[in-house]
């Protein structure tokens, strides 16, 4: 068997703050092929942004990582200083931050601001970096005019576009989209989530997709993750996962989302709060707010465990969704029909 391109193992990533140390990556584990994608879910403060950064090695001044491999194509990431990170950020790991849409400089244009980050990371002159800018362009679906233009000649859309089309720019081997389509309205959203699906298809990436609309997550990506306070607690094929979740969080996680079926509902809340992860704790992190928590959650952490490639850290397991959440109609129609219907 071919090894995966990206195999992170054992992963952690610690934040030092006033407050104290606490791990907002804790020994997370997956592995990814060329050509595939994985959505990462969780609510807010989970760990999935402290992830994509994390395997940037792209890290603020009190985070460090401290346990871990991060193999890209057979190579430690791990280890590399900032120096030797040069050739593989960007180049082979690129990234599309979360609200980076925001971040264009405002008096320089677009196509400027994307040759340059081109020339940053490879010998070419800025005329050839034009040219690949105005295919980048091409690809993304921006008219070549638009290369001379100023961010504020363009649309909420148009401006995710160009910055998807910079993090495509050194032909990565993976991409990591942080929310990218969040701040857009749905119909822009939905276009642009196609084509960056195509894209990830044509140029054979493997593409990590960060978001909280479990709703696209169908659309986009293969596999799914499931982050609660900095734990992989669920992974497995999207389909699976999202009709069969095994982790309660992930159930409560999909029906407190509004329809993926395209019926109009209120979101059910979820209650309570993700743990202050300052605090030394023991047990499962969801156990103070799982309907189906017993002793055992309140002392051991559960770890992941394997069934049939799909993954989840759960001592109480759900069987199947329809128990848990029998009283939503359209989860029913996702177990019914066996797969989420497009949005
Ligand atoms: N530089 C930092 N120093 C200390 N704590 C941080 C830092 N950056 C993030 N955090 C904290 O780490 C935790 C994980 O944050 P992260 O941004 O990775 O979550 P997220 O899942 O991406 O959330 P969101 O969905 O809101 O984007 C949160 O508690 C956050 O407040
Ligand atoms: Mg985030």
């Amino acid at each position: 068997m071919s090894r995966p391109l990206l195999e992170v193992r054992d992963l952690t990533l610690r934040y030092e703050t006033t407050q104290g140390g606490f791990n907002a990556v804790e020994s997370v584990s997956f592995s990814l092929d060329r050509g595939q994608s994985l959505g990462l879910v969780g609510e807010s403060g989970g760990g999935k942004t402290s992830l994509g950064l994390a395997l940037m090695k792209l890290l603020p001044d009190n985070g460090r990582l401290t346990s871990g491999q991060i193999m890209l194509d057979g190579v430690d990431l791990f280890p590399l200083t900032d120096d030797q990170m040069r050739p593989y950020r960007w180049n082979r790991i690129s990234m599309v931050f979360q609200a980076a849409m925001n971040s264009l400089n405002p008096v320089y244009r677009v196509g400027d601001q994307i040759a340059e980050a081109i020339e940053a990371h490879q010998r070419i002159s800025h005329r050839q970096a034009m040219v690949m800018v105005a295919d980048l362009f091409d690809l993304m679906g921006l008219e070549r005019d638009f290369v001379n233009r100023y961010p504020h000649e363009y649309s909420g859309g148009m401006k995710q576009r160009a910055v998807i089309a910079m993090a495509l720019a050194c032909e990565p081997d993976l991409i990591i989209a942080d929310e990218p389509t969040t701040a857009l309205d749905v119909i822009t959203q939905d276009r642009i989530l196609r084509q960056l699906r195509t894209l990830q298809r044509q140029l054979n990436m493997a593409m990590i997709y960060v978001t909280h609309d479990i709703g696209v997550v169908a659309e986009v990506t293969d596999y799914l993750g499931v982050m609660y306070a900095g734990r992989l607690v669920e992974l497995g094929k999207t389909s699976e996962v999202l009709s069969r979740p095994r982790h309660p969080y992930t159930a409560a996680l999909i029906s407190s989302f509004p329809s993926v079926t395209g019926e109009r509902r209120e979101p059910v809340a979820l209650e309570g709060e993700p743990p202050d992860l300052t605090m030394e704790s023991e047990g499962c992190r969801f156990a103070g707010r799982c309907a189906y928590s017993t002793e055992v959650c309140a002392t051991i952490e559960p770890t992941l465990v394997d069934h049939l490639g799909h993954r989840y850290a759960c001592w109480n397991p759900l069987d199947g969704v329809l128990e848990h959440l029998a009283s939503h109609e359209t989860e029913r129609t996702i177990i019914e029909s066996g797969e989420v219907p497009a949005r």
